[in-house]
């Protein structure tokens, strides 16, 4: 019997899904997917494609009975926070991603760093949490060192401010006031450089992958503001150039102490980290593949990912994770003048032939009956896999090059030499000033 698999989600990171799941499991695949936007390119792979409100847990849940799905694969925290996996729990349909509850280790930030400080998991900075904004302002006052301020809930990246590089003191109090939060963290900041591991977890048994580095700001050379993530680059070894083993493999700890923690988890496990002169300290965990990272992970990954899905709803060990030794270089298209004030209505005029050795992956877009148009967020991804980070880059490049550039802005350093070796020489000073 084939399986029915229902994804839920609409992005670049879900177009990435849709892709592994297509790739070598001897079992038979029909897909079914929904989202808030009709995304092209999962469309064309799936059987049916139904535009929904995936946050409203009975919408999905009946999409799912209606297709028969066996298996869920949820792709943003959005539905993750709202109840969807729960939902579908309920309606006897195992869905690949933690419950609402378990989720909160990313959709609640407070939550998140108290549990790390209880169970002793490593790698948590110095932090306080405030529902009282007048006290966090005092805090900030009375810190020695620089601050992160960090609303509680989810911004979709954007609503942290680091104090020492984004802002001042003074910046960031005007913030707290002048924002409506609820509830902030204030912690210590983190200097050096970030980097991405991701997981599958299951009973808990946790499978990782290589390490992934996005760039969350909108400009070059790091300027400007935080954006969802502008593109992300992988190495054909499990760490990135400016890592050693040892620094990788702490990382991977952290994310074991953590599952361990959790206790009920499954799904992905993404964890962000800092890599500090002391090692690598967490800066947030997700509660799904990133989003450009999924595009770095998924298309190295050898193992089917169907079976990796049957093996956890089967309460099968999972199957080990098998990577090709290759480099990858993702870069988004973005909207001009994305985040701030992004222009929609661009004409795409790259598809997934005309990209050339580079994979193509739509994200938010717009299909007319005379083309694809962008619209205010992330529109596209091309993706370059290669023996090395410098040919990854290359292959991008030239698919950009057919994309054109009327109505779009994307980063070029990304993967470039340039920048790399800047991550190498940053990390080199860090551990050197110790
Ligand atoms: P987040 O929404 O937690 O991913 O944070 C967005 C960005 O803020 C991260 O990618 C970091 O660049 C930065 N950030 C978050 N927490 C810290 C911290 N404690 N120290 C320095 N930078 C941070
Ligand atoms: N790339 C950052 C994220 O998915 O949260």
């Amino acid at each position: 019997m084939a399986e029915h698999v229902l994804l839920i989600g609409g992005g670049g990171r879900e177009h990435a899904i849709a892709r592994a799941l297509e790739n070598g499991s001897d079992d038979e695949v029909a897909l079914y997917a929904c989202a808030g936007n009709r995304n092209p390119g999962i469309a064309r792979l799936a059987t049916e494609f139904e535009t929904l409100e995936t946050t409203n847990p009975k919408a999905v849940r009946e999409y799912a009975e209606k297709v028969g799905a066996t298996l869920a694969v949820v792709g943003p925290e959005a539905p993750l926070e709202a109840g969807v996996v729960d939902e579908l729990e309920d309606a006897g349909i195992y869905a690949f991603g933690p419950k609402a509850e378990e989720a909160r280790i990313e959709t609640d930030k407070a939550f998140q760093r108290r549990f790390m400080a209880e169970h002793d998991v490593p790698g948590c900075p110095d932090f306080e949490t405030f529902d009282d904004m007048d006290a966090a302002c005092d805090y900030i006052d009375e810190y020695d060192g620089d601050l992160a301020i960090k609303p509680a809930g989810l911004t979709g990246g954007k609503g942290v401010k680091v104090i020492g590089d984004q802002v001042t003191d003074e910046e960031g109090k005007e913030y707290i006031r002048d924002s409506d939060y609820d509830r902030i963290v204030l912690e210590e900041r983190l200097v050096g450089e970030e980097f991405t591991v991701q997981a599958v977890v299951a009973d808990g048994e946790l499978r990782t992958a290589p390490a992934v580095q996005d760039h969350k700001r909108a400009y070059e050379g790091d300027e400007g503001p935080n954006t969802g993530g502008m593109g992300s680059y992988s190495d054909a070894t499990f760490e990135l150039p400016f890592m050693t083993e040892a620094d990788y493999e702490a990382a991977v700890s952290i994310m074991e102490a953590t599952v361990e923690a959790l206790e009920e988890y499954r799904g992905i496990l993404y964890g962000q980290f800092m890599l500090t002169s002391e090692g690598p300290k967490v800066i947030e965990f997700n509660a799904r593949f990133g989003d450009p990272e999924a595009m770095n992970t998924l298309p190295v990954l050898e193992t089917p990912f169907l079976d990796v899905l049957s093996a956890a709803r089967d309460g099968d060990r999972l199957p080990e994770l098998e990577f090709a030794s290759q480099a990858t270089v993702c870069k988004y298209a973005v909207p001009e003048g994305y985040p701030t004030d992004p222009k929609a209505g661009a004409k795409v005029q790259v598809d997934e032939e005309s990209a050339g050795d580079a994979l193509l992956y739509y994200a938010s877009v717009d299909e007319r009956d005379d083309g694809i148009y962008t619209t205010t967020s992330r529109a596209f991804a091309v993706v370059g896999v290669a023996d090395s980070i410098t040919e990854a880059e290359e292959i991008a490049e030239e698919a950009l090059e057919v994309a054109g550039e009327e109505g779009l802005h994307v980063r070029h350093d990304i993967g470039k030499p340039d920048l790399v070796r800047q991550r190498i020489d940053h990390v080199e000073e860090l551990r050197g000033e110790q």
